[in-house]
């Protein structure tokens, strides 16, 4: 054991040296100090004695919770230089979109499609957070979700495992790789692997029940990106893959997250998830769960206590093999190594650097671009926004116009609602002097009662009386995220009574919705001349949504997962697999279809919807080639112009469907799509290129393939709106 402590800086003197051995690290500590390597504790507030003495006693090696790097500071302290190991604590936490600045719900940033801004928002968030003295963050979230009902849909990026991979890259990169010092950096967490988002019927912490191709084709894809772009470490789910709970599921865990994938990471469970395995009735002690999840590939224990209870008894008795010990320990170093803490483990803890850092006027700034390009136009009649000069009172009503905590959303880590802009501060500062405002909430939010029908009158007299009505409708917070989930996706209380009495009134209505996740709109969409899905947009929320009111900023985000027409229809998705009869009934309203006879299957908005204030025209889609042989490639490209009155942005999406394959593919997938700014009158040629890796699927036996024959390649402005080609590919493969 290392305990030659330096003179000057009181470090062990292993630690100092630029070239330690993690194995002689690992040689020199006991079981006990082992199995506390893979113990991961929460911290509350102080930290009690209790705690520090078993940091002393090396029984903890990481723990979850900062309250500040001057706290840190203290308790790494103790764990280099009061403990016998000296190693230190690796400070973990949910930084899930921000840390102090609290940019949007990681929904809403993928409305952005702007794998930049995503990653530039994770670097903030990295920024802030590691200068808080956090070391590791528990994001990115890459389940796919296809269930609104679901809260934590709120937390990854929608629908699409294309673009949940691509979101995936951009998040690991923004935490991992900030492009300033190492401590300006997170070490992330791909989770939750896997199959969580397909909880059935969107309830949280409930069964999934999914097909290995249905894990394959939507749920792995995200996390196999992460794990290419370096992710640190994988995160276990609390669901269960064929009826085997992810934390003792070897066939998900060794197979293939570590074979097939090549995860190399650290492998850790989510909170108690070795202890749920009592629960769930597949271990009958603790002790048999640590048994499990250590032979199933788990290496750090969120919560349980379980591995530092039972592993080094385990490995005494020759049921735990002290090497396989010893490579969980050295996954746990190798991030501290990573962190580089054992250089400086005192480099994140700088209060200076903390207080500079957290909501600085660039964070903020960064923060409102974030929700200005996150957020959906909807519905636009009669071009009612952005606001004419000529509108000289406004009524804004709703239980949410004056919401702060709300826009912070789920997981909003140190943010606060005193920091935040609530959307009548930012109409007030952006409207005030020109434009008589008015506000009145119209109703109240408890629970999900009907409440507050005595302030109803207040906001239909406010508004018959102004020349336009904003009302702001939503969920509060909890609503949406973990544990959050809905079974109603109508919005809570009297709020569409609410938009109905107000349209009633004859005064023109924009209706703004603050919710995590997809809600039922239909009625909403009955009443409103216009809707913004403002999402849960964080700290500047309030001021972004003013941008776009006033039209000083033109949105131009995509809804990254459908929002349907009728509660009936979950699960939604635009990438359905054929089926032997049509979705559609047809004029003669044919039965023998694969819809439903009341509502039929077309959503209210389509995955990757969204309107502009300007308008955009698309020339017919020129390829390259119509023949695209093996280990080729073609180029398909659109001309886009921006034919409306005002700059914008257009998100151009390219979907490719196989006419005839060996299995049942979907209707259509998305395989690219490119953001470009246009000035009025400005065209712009965009070019996709289509590789083979394009056309492959997953085939019969589970491995990748490409089958010859004809595609149909779709690009357009929305997943239903698209201009169509066709091409045939030569010669096949398969892996
Ligand atoms: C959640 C994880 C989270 C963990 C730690 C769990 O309940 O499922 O996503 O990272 O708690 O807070």
């Amino acid at each position: 054991m290392c305990l030659i402590l330096l003179a000057n800086s009181l470090l062990p003197l292993c630690w100092s040296r630029e070239s330690y051995k993690l194995e002689d690290i690992i040689e020199s500590l006991s079981l006990e100090e082992k199995a506390g390597q893979l113990n991961l504790v929460p911290l509350e507030g102080e930290p009690t004695d209790e705690l520090l003495q078993a940091i002393r006693e090396g029984k903890i090696g990481s723990l979850l919770k900062s309250n500040g790097a001057e706290q840190n500071l203290r308790i790494q302290k103790v764990a280099v230089e009061e403990s016998a190991s000296g190693i230190p604590i690796l400070f973990q936490e949910d930084v899930i979109h921000g840390y102090k600045t609290i940019t949007p719900t990681p929904l809403a940033e993928a409305a952005s499609w702007d794998l930049e801004l995503i990653r530039a928002s994770a670097a903030l968030a990295a920024r802030e957070a590691a200068s808080s003295g956090i070391h590791l963050t528990y994001a990115p979230m890459v389940d796919i979700s296809r269930d609104p009902r679901w809260g934590r849909i709120l937390e990854g990026s929608g629908e699409d495992p294309y673009l949940g991979a691509m979101i995936a890259v951009a998040r690991v990169r923004g935490f991992q790789e900030s492009g300033l010092d190492f401590h300006q950096n997170l070490l992330a967490c791909a989770k939750h692997f896997a199959g969580y988002g397909a909880t059935l019927a969107g309830r949280d912490y409930n069964i999934s029940d999914l097909s290995e191709r249905e894990l394959r084709e939507i749920h792995l894809p995200p996390f196999q990106s992460a794990i290419d772009a370096n992710v640190s470490s994988v995160m276990s789910a609390y669901t269960s893959y064929d009826a085997l709970p992810a934390s003792a599921n070897p066939f998900l865990l060794r197979t293939i997250l570590r074979q097939e994938m090549g995860f190399r990471g650290l492998l850790m469970t989510d909170w108690d998830t070795i202890g749920n395995l009592c629960r769930i009735g597949i271990a009958k002690d603790n002790r048999a769960a640590a048994k499990m999840a250590f032979k199933a590939g788990i290496e750090m224990d969120m919560f349980s206590q379980a591995y530092l209870e039972h592993i080094p008894e385990l490995v005494r008795l020759g049921d735990i093999d002290e090497d396989q010990l010893n490579q969980a320990v050295s996954k746990v170093l190798e991030l501290k190594q990573k962190a580089r803490l054992f250089d400086d483990p005192y480099a994140y803890f700088d209060k200076e650097r903390e207080e500079k850092e957290l909501l600085s006027d660039d964070n903020r700034n960064l923060a409102k671009d974030i929700a200005r390009k996150s957020i959906v136009l909807l519905k636009n009649d009669n071009s009612l926004l952005p606001f004419s000069p000529d509108i000289k009172s406004i009524a804004v009503v709703g239980p949410f116009a004056k919401a702060k905590r709300d826009l912070l959303g789920w997981w909003s880590a140190m943010g606060s609602p005193e920091e935040t802009v609530s959307i009548w501060e930012g109409l007030a500062e952006q409207l005030g002097q020109n434009v008589e405002l008015s506000y009145a909430p119209g109703c109240s939010i408890v629970r999900f009662e009907k409440s507050g029908a005595s302030l109803l009158p207040e906001a239909v007299n406010i508004s018959r009386r102004a020349d336009v009505a904003i009302i702001v409708v939503g969920e509060e917070y909890w609503m949406s995220g973990e544990g959050g989930g809905t079974a109603s996706l109508h919005l809570p209380g009297l709020q569409e009574q609410l938009i109905a009495e107000v349209a009633a009134t004859g005064t023109p209505v924009v209706t703004v919705v603050v919710t995590g996740k997809p809600y039922i709109l239909t009625e909403v969409a009955r009443h409103s001349d216009a809707i913004i899905q403002a999402w849960m947009p964080g700290t500047m929320g309030g001021a972004a949504v003013a941008e776009i009111l006033t039209g000083a900023f033109n949105p131009s985000g995509k809804l990254p997962v459908t929002f349907p027409i009728h509660q009936g229809q979950i699960p939604i998705y635009y990438s359905y697999r054929r089926t032997s009869h049509p979705f559609d009934p047809g004029p003669k309203d044919n039965r023998y279809t694969a819809s439903h006879r009341d509502i039929g299957i077309r959503p209210l908005y389509p995955f990757g919807y969204g309107l502009s204030y300007t308008t955009f025209l698309y020339s017919e889609i020129r390829l390259s080639s119509d023949t695209m042989r093996t280990g080729g490639s073609i180029e398909a490209s659109v001309t886009v112009t921006n034919t409306g009155e005002n700059n914008g942005r257009e998100i151009v999406q390219l979907y490719i469907s196989d006419e005839i394959a060996s299995v049942t593919r979907p209707v259509k997938e998305l395989k690219g799509f490119q953001l470009i700014d246009l000035n009025v009158g400005e065209s712009q040629t965009v070019t996709f290129e289509i590789t083979p890796d394009s056309l492959s699927f997953i085939g019969a036996d589970y491995k990748a393939i490409r089958e010859p024959g004809r595609f149909v390649l779709q690009i357009g402005t929305s997943s239903e709106e698209t201009k169509q080609a066709a091409f045939t590919l030569v010669g096949g493969w398969s892996e």
